[in-house]
């Protein structure tokens, strides 16, 4: 894959549905080369892909995880499916867009979601990001107000974070990294059909 043209890193995301479509608007407004897959072939994605802009491509899911870092932009559970796609993970950056709304928490073993993604993605950083905001809101220019609007970066890999933030910004947002999954991350993990029990419960605790 040749390097981007706004960086020397290629991105891709998987999944081409209301969160896959929301950015690659950020990448094609910002004029950043992205690769796009989901279940279906190219060819049906490439007309969608091609209207939301020049720098969006779509590709076979086997060829776009060929970028450096992959945005999961998939329904929860089919996390699995996409990393039985490659035959390693290593050196790769996924950033978890995916939120796993009213999967019980036991199915999980009491982990946030990003963790338990994590265990199928072996070898590779993952990035909690991108998550909190429904798609419609994704999808708008980030460059709000005078402001840009936040994204929320976590991730139990320190290193991993530094790069994902320096993407989120080429993207117009100002990320705020909350630091390690099950700590500042949990504020912004689905766990059932509630947000961020995890942390206001061990807070409530400590209250008590
Ligand atoms: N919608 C929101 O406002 C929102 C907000 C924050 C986070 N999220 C999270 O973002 C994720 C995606 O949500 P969404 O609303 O964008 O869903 P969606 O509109 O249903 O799109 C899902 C996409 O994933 C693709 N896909 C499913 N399984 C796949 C696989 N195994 N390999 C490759 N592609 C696959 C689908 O492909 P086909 O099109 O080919 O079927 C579709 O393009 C979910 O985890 C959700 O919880 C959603």
């Amino acid at each position: 894959m040749y390097p981007n043209r706004r960086s020397n890193m290629s991105y891709a995301i998987v999944g081409f549905g209301k969160i896959g479509q929301a950015l690659a608007r950020a990448f094609a407004r910002n004029n950043i080369d992205v690769s796009v897959a989901s279940h279906r072939p190219p060819e049906a994605l490439a007309p969608q892909a091609l209207a939301i802009g020049p720098t969006v491509i779509a590709k076979s899911l086997r060829d776009a995880l060929e970028a450096d870092t992959i945005i999961l932009a998939v329904p929860f559970a089919e996390h699995r499916n996409v990393a039985k796609a490659r035959p390693s993970w290593e050196g790769k950056t996924v950033i978890d867009a995916t939120n796993a709304f009213g999967v019980p928490p036991e199915e999980l073993g009491g982990r946030p979601s990003s963790a338990f993604v994590a265990t199928a993605f072996t070898g590779a950083k993952l990035v909690k990001g991108f998550n909190h905001l429904i798609a419609a809101t994704l999808a708008a220019d980030p460059r709000v107000e005078g402001g840009h609007r936040v994204v929320f970066l976590s991730s139990d890999d320190e290193d991993a974070i530094e790069p994902v933030a320096t993407l989120a910004k080429q993207l117009g947002f100002a990320p705020v990294k909350l630091g390690k999954l099950n700590e500042g991350g949990a504020l912004v993990h689905a766990r059932g059909r509630t947000w961020g029990q995890l942390i206001f419960q061990d807070l409530f605790k400590k209250e008590l």
